[in-house]
């Protein structure tokens, strides 16, 4: 029987409906594209792959942590362009895809099945770098897993995360036929609805209805904070404007962004070792200067 590494229901869930999607092959489970065959195209294939965010950043002999990365291309590249690197993801299926990619090219990297909330077979400051890309939206509690990354971080190490923008993410399937309705509320803490949860790619159709959580910004960036991240670059993107038709996605993605990308980085003043568990701290009370007063609604609208 296999060993359970989820920590709660959710991450179970989410294992099992990643598991399925993974065999149903549909992208984000099949590496896209093909880097080049040299050390600069492949450099500049993951440069896009991290949106520029580790632009100029040396990979050799560095220590990489590819978090939740399976079925994807850049564990592998970290790997062949020098780091030391360790692709983490909680489903062996996902995780398969990259080993047997890996077998096939002669690549070396150390791979572990882990749920990102709980990587405490990893040891502290082992890492200089952790890419995560587009997963902490399987998750609840953001929170755990930025300390859990800044545990096992070196001092002077790189995080860099992106996840479903907690705006636009409340959006999707929500088009009325005049405009959209937010799914639900920015400020409650609970998962999205899924509303279709069958995932369609050309003609693979797979049934798989995943919990996620959109994660606010002040949240994301108040985590990083209060572990003692430093965050030097946010950015919020979608990966096409072209649009689409009226309600689509595309539509959608043209005037808000799919995407939001953190990069934080690992000072001295972090608190090395630290296994925290829990949420950051309630941030202080809120205290209007003085002479403040709430804008009226014609004052609003006029802005
Ligand atoms: C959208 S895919 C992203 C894959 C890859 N990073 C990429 O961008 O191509 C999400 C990944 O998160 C993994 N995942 C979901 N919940 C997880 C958890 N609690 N802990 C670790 N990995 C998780 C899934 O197995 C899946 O591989």
């Amino acid at each position: 029987m296999r060993t359970r590494v989820a920590v709660d229901e959710i991450g179970a869930h989410n294992e099992r409906m990643w598991d399925r999607l993974a065999r149903a092959g549909i992208p984000y489970t099949r590496p896209q594209g093909t880097p080049p065959k040299s050390r600069s195209g492949k450099r500049r294939f993951l440069d896009r792959i991290t949106q520029g965010t580790l632009a100029g950043v040396p990979f050799e002999g560095r220590r990489v942590l590819s978090l939740a990365g399976g079925g994807g291309w850049d564990a592998i590249l970290f790997a062949e362009l020098g780091a030391d690197t360790t692709l983490v993801d909680i489903s062996s299926t996902q995780l398969a895809t990259v080993r047997r990619l890996a077998a096939r090219r002669g690549t070396k990297l150390a791979f572990v099945r882990a749920d990102m909330r709980d990587l405490g077979v990893l040891g502290s400051s082992e890492f200089d770098i952790v890419f995560h890309q587009h997963s902490l939206v399987f998750v609840p509690d953001a929170a755990r897993v930025i300390a859990e990354v800044t545990r096992v971080l070196a001092i002077g190490g790189t995080y860099v995360f992106s996840t479903m923008h907690p705006v636009t993410f409340l959006f999707y399937e929500s088009w009325t036929g005049k405009g959209w309705r937010p799914k639900k509320t920015y400020f409650s803490d609970k998962p999205v609805p899924v509303l279709q949860p069958t995932w369609e790619f050309d003609d693979v159709k797979v049934h798989a209805p995943t919990y996620e959580y959109a994660h606010r910004t002040a949240d994301l960036v108040n985590a990083c904070v209060a572990h003692g991240l430093v965050v030097d670059g946010l950015w919020e993107w979608s990966p096409s404007y072209a649009g689409g038709p009226a309600g689509s996605d595309d539509a959608l993605e043209r005037e808000l962004p799919a995407f939001i990308q953190i990069r934080a980085r690992k000072t001295g003043a972090a608190r090395a070792g630290s296994r925290s568990r829990t949420g950051p701290p309630a941030p202080p009370a809120f205290v209007r200067p003085p002479g403040d007063s709430r804008p009226s609604r014609h004052q609003r609208r006029d802005r």
